[in-house]
């Protein structure tokens, strides 16, 4: 090997084996790997050599390269380890440690369970039914035959002819009396599915607790105060309510139940709206039909009961002064962190 390339060999080298960090390879490489490099320069001008020497020439500068190469490889195959091995941050075990935000119950289900446990205390336990029901099960045995108006009332989403979502929870009283025997003392919170125009008091996908009682003397008396209870249970003892008549098929009487506005107390405001004189409708309720007890098998001349079906959100909504029912459904975070 000539001289020259001796010397460099010997240079690089050193150079390959003294370097410690990335900067400092990458210097070792430019400078005698490089296209400028010296190595480079040579291999280049082997053209000009002549032809005698020319393949000598080649051979040496050929091999000084690829034990430049193996030397490369060598010093950072050793920084990379190393970098591996060593600790990337320090942690400052000083620092305060980061608190994680815990979520919490979304408003609608704390109300569904606040709900569930005064029924409970009351001695009601929990059913529950399938929201995509059938034709049957939501209307005919609850006393709406096909081609029966009041199947106009709520529009209904669906899915096959005898098959629907669920519009309203009582299709579940249905289901709990055709499989037990009286006395039967549930509620059942859910869904319901109606094709609504959704604004401020209507959604199309909302939650209703559906209650039932059946025994042998239930009255209409016992709606009363169960329902007196739980509303004032919910709403705070001082709340006035209002029994009035309604219509529901699968019930008779029908009543619908009103609080007097917790917001004005029963002046008028946008709330309770300039025509409710002051009060505002909670829930459906009224005296389980005899066609519906014979829909289920059970002897309406032994077996009393009572339903009631009132909508979470609108529950939620006069608690909490939640002026809009769409809030709830949005998951802003500035919203649920009120409650
Ligand atoms: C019913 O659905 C009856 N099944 C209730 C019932 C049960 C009566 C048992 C008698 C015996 P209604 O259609 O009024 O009734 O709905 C009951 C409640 O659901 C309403 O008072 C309201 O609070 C709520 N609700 C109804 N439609 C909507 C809607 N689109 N968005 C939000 N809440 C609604």
């Amino acid at each position: 090997m000539n001289p020259r390339l001796e010397a460099l060999e010997t240079e690089a080298l050193r150079a390959f084996r003294d370097v410690s960090d990335t900067a400092s390879l990458e210097d070792a490489r430019v400078r005698y790997l490089g296209r400028k490099s010296e190595l480079t320069q040579v291999l280049r001008g082997l053209k000009d050599v002549p032809a005698a020497d020319r393949s000598s020439h080649g051979a040496s500068a050929n091999a000084l390269r690829a034990k430049l190469e193996e030397a490369y490889a060598q010093a950072r195959t050793r920084i990379e380890g190393s970098r591996e091995a060593a600790p990337a941050v320090l942690a400052d075990v000083t620092l305060p440690g980061r608190g994680i935000p815990p979520g919490h119950e979304h408003l609608i289900s704390q109300v569904l369970r606040e709900v569930r446990d005064i029924f409970h205390g009351m001695g009601f336990s929990l059913a529950e039914g399938p929201e995509v029901e059938s034709d049957y099960h939501n209307f005919d045995a609850l006393n709406m035959p096909k081609g029966h108006p009041a199947r106009a009332m709520t529009d209904t989403f669906y899915l096959r002819p005898d098959v629907l979502l669920r519009p309203h929870t009582s299709s579940v009283q249905i289901r709990v009396m055709e499989s037990r025997r009286p006395p039967v003392r549930i509620v059942c919170p859910g869904r319901a599915y109606r094709n609504e125009a959704v604004d401020a008091t209507h959604l199309f996908e909302f939650h209703q607790v559906e209650g039932l009682y059946v025994d042998e003397g239930v009255s209409m008396a016992d709606l009363k105060g169960t329902l007196e209870r739980f509303l004032k249970e919910f709403f705070g003892p001082e709340t006035e309510l209002r029994f009035s008549p309604s219509y529901f098929p699968f019930v008779e009487p029908g009543a619908q139940v009103e609080i007097r506005c917790l917001f004005c107390g029963g002046t008028g405001c946008s709330v309770c709206g300039p025509l409710s004189g002051g009060y505002l409708e909670v829930l459906g309720a009224g005296m389980v039909h005899p066609n519906v007890f014979r829909a289920v098998g059970y002897d309406p001349e032994r077996w009393t009961g009572y339903a009631f079906g009132a909508g979470i959100e609108r529950l939620v909504m006069l608690r909490h002064g939640v002026p809009d029912l769409r809030l709830l459904y949005e998951n802003d975070v500035r919203f649920l962190h009120q409650f």
